[in-house]
């Protein structure tokens, strides 16, 4: 069993509210079926999701009633991101079936308190492709929160214990700065709490409600403790996932506990 989380950067265009990015999605989704292994499908909300999160508050959990609308339509846009998803997997032969967290899972305070695991291990077990996905859902103490496709994985991680965890991000890995402001930003080829501090996180956080870079090692590092291997590759690259996924050398990131 693998986990792959397609980040919302790759499969959607994040500066653009509510746009697909189908090449990306279509391959990707080949990628997985051609592996022939066992896939966990976690992806990102991109701009089906945190644009209009963003905008709301919708992180922060209630503020005020004039946030409730914008609960139902971000529920209602990442929904129709998750349909996309789950048509490109079922057009490259696999059988997807989509748990939305906002039925299946409840947060305290921003933390998964709560995720039926069950559900995807039977359906896992039966053959299927188990799709999940950023949402907001319902929080004990803030009414709601967004629940991130990260926080997803790691507890998937957790309790299924994939051979691998693959990040599947729009670049090569992680860079000791950003690569789209600094050139002489350099790929690092392993990443855990030894080599944290080489990372400068500043300024990734433009339309990201839920952590930014510094949030998304933290939480990838956490990953990794569970599975025998964890990644981050580049999906705007033909082929990268596809490697990644049958254990092949291939550019990118490992993540160490
Ligand atoms: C965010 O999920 C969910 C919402 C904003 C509703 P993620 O944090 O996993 O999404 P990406 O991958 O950054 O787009």
């Amino acid at each position: 069993m693998d986990l792959v989380k397609l980040g919302g950067s790759v499969i959607t265009d994040k500066g653009k509210v509510t746009t697909l990015r189908p090449t990306a999605l279509r391959r990707l989704a080949a990628e997985i079926a051609a592996s022939g292994r066992d896939v966990v499908v976690v992806h990102g909300a991109g701009s089906f999701g945190h644009i209009k999160a963003r905008k709301h508050r919708l992180n922060e959990g209630y503020v005020d009633d004039g946030q409730l609308p914008a609960v139902s339509e971000v529920q209602r846009d990442v929904r129709t991101l998750d349909l996309a998803v789950v048509d490109a997997l079922r057009k490259a032969g696999l059988r997807p079936v989509s748990l939305p967290p906002s039925a299946i899972a409840r947060l305290s305070d921003g933390a998964l308190r709560d995720l039926d695991i069950d559900v995807f291990r039977r359906y896992a077990d039966l053959g299927f492709t188990p799709v999940t996905f950023g949402d907001v859902v319902l929080d004990d103490r803030r009414w709601f929160s967004i629940c991130s496709g990260d926080l997803l994985m790691l507890a998937l991680a957790q309790s299924l214990r994939p051979r691998s965890a693959i990040f599947v991000a729009d670049v090569d890995g992680v860079y000791t700065a950003d690569p789209k402001r600094v050139r002489a930003a350099k790929l690092l080829r392993a990443i855990g709490p030894a080599n944290l501090a080489a990372v400068d996180v500043g300024g990734s956080t433009a339309h990201d409600v839920t952590g930014g870079l510094a949030g998304k090692l933290e939480r990838m590092i956490a990953v990794a403790r569970y599975a025998d291997a964890c990644l981050l590759v580049n999906g705007l690259k033909k082929g990268r996932l596809l490697a990644a996924l049958r254990g092949k050398p291939v550019v990118g990131t490992r993540v160490r506990p």
